[in-house]
């Protein structure tokens, strides 16, 4: 069969071998051999030598750009309008969406509910699982209280398989849940591996482009945080989403991190409830904890997400570590929390090298924005002095290498949204500071960081 023909590519390269090597023999990097399956025999794209070019297909016509007609692109709204917002508005015909998230958060869950929805708007949605059973997907229907879902169903991992029935059924949109289950024939890699999940993507998104089918890809995430098939899928696709949150907690977020039909970092807010996951229409308090009473080491952050600012508590807790102290973070960058105790040392004198310091971002959202830095010093400062920040504190601001607070995007609108929380007092960058006052918020706007933990104190 197939199995004498695939070959072997190096990822770094692109060198080939006809069997699996540990280390490239073109480049010699190792482990970058990734199974590639043949192309059809006798298509012209796999001849790129000893042919001429005319036989390769001939000369594709040009168009200038200025006379192209900008069409935005149709778009379809799903009914959930936390995942239209995510998306752009809606799903595009021939779109590839590629969905990443922990196992158990609620993947499966928002697709059918999408699926379903769209059905109902007189659309095909066809939903192939790969992972479960048509009967745990109807119960889980059941549960969403879908049970008279019109959703069409295919239980299949066989790419070849799934193909055709998409071809001869041309739903508006298909859902594959998940990619790494399927596989395909023509290679002898497991399903999961990253040559199966790459090339089984590949033909979905080339029978999306051609048949202007919509395809939703559900993605698993591995420990270290990435797509299983490292990254391979990202750049293939035209939307990622990713989705955060605890477990634990209700709170779903999903994230566009690449759009290529909308804006990227708009987020949707979801809650989970007994019945699926239902749209948070306003999310701005919902990752504050509930003190009686201001607490050392917890700081109020207004932080952006896409266009919606929101409030979220950092939490810090600093205590004595042992030779070798730790520095933990959940939600918030590692590394950057070691540069902000750098920094929270060199130029306002607060050390901690013999500490442990742990850091949180409540309610498992995660805090990319460096606008978050002068919320995360505060906290940790907070807690080292065992003060708490007054009654309705804020903060917001990037901490620069030199001391410096820098300006974070869009300060009014933060502030605005604060103000109408209740919050009464800012701890803001210079830059950020308002001509007008708002009512309600005193603001206090600094320059650099032994600025902003004076005024702290000044607060005490
Ligand atoms: P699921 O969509 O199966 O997650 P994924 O596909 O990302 O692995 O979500 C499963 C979790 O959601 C499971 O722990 C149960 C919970 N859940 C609810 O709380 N309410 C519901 O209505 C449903 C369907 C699931
Ligand atoms: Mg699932």
């Amino acid at each position: 069969m197939a199995k004498d023909k695939t070959q072997y590519v190096c990822s770094e390269c692109g060198g080939t071998s006809p069997k699996w090597l540990g280390k490239c023999p073109s480049c010699g990097a190792w482990n970058t051999l990734v199974e590639q399956a043949p192309a059809a025999a006798g298509g012209p794209a796999q001849n790129r030598f000893g042919n001429t070019f005319a036989a390769l297909g001939g000369a594709s016509e040009l168009a200038v750009l200025a006379e192209i007609e900008a069409t935005d692109v149709a778009r379809t709204p799903t009914g959930l309008e936390e995942l239209d917002r995510v998306l752009g508005g809606g799903i595009v015909p021939g779109g590839v969406t590629l969905i990443g998230g922990d196992p158990g958060i609620g993947k499966s869950t928002l697709l059918l509910q999408a699926a379903d929805a769209l059905q109902n708007a007189g659309q095909i949605a066809l939903y192939v699982t790969g992972e479960e059973s048509g009967a745990q997907v109807a119960l889980r229907a059941h549960r969403l209280g879908l049970e008279r879902s019109q959703v069409q169903l295919m239980a299949e991992i066989q790419l070849e398989k799934i193909l055709a029935t998409l071809d001869a059924h041309r739903p508006a949109i298909a859902i594959i849940d998940s990619i790494q289950t399927v596989y395909s024939d023509q290679l002898t890699s497991a399903p999961g591996s990253v040559a199966q999940v790459r090339e089984c993507a590949a033909h979905l998104t080339r029978f999306a482009k051609a048949s202007g089918t919509a395809v939703v890809l559900v993605g698993h995430v591995t420990k270290e945080g990435a797509l299983a098939g490292p990254r391979v899928l990202e750049h293939m696709v035209d939307t990622v989403l990713y989705f955060e949150g605890d477990t634990h907690s209700s709170f779903r977020l999903v994230r566009a991190i690449k759009n290529r039909f909308g804006a990227v970092n708009e987020i949707g807010v979801f809650a989970m409830t007994e019945r699926g996951l239902r749209g948070v229409a306003n999310p701005s308090a919902i990752f504050l904890s509930q003190h009686a009473q201001p607490v050392p080491g917890s700081v109020v952050l207004v932080t952006l997400e896409g266009t919606r600012p929101m409030l979220v508590e950092i939490q810090a807790l600093v205590d004595d570590g042992g030779p070798s102290p730790r520095r933990l973070s959940v939600g918030l960058e590692r590394d950057r929390l070691a540069m902000l105790l750098a920094v929270l040392h060199r130029h306002a004198g607060v050390a901690s090298m013999d500490q442990d310091v742990f850091v949180n971002a409540v309610g498992g959202v995660r805090i990319t924005e460096p606008a978050a830095d002068l919320a995360v010093m505060l906290a940790i400062s907070s807690s080292l002095r065992g003060k708490a920040l007054p009654k309705g504190f804020v903060a917001f601001g990037e901490v620069g290498l030199a001391g410096e607070v820098r300006p974070a995007p869009r300060g009014q609108e933060r502030l605005r949204e604060a103000a109408k929380l209740g919050f009464s007092v800012a701890l803001v960058p210079k830059a950020n500071a308002p001509k007008k006052p708002i009512e309600g918020l005193t603001i206090h706007a600094v320059d650099r960081v032994d600025e902003a933990m004076a005024v702290v104190r000044q607060l005490d």
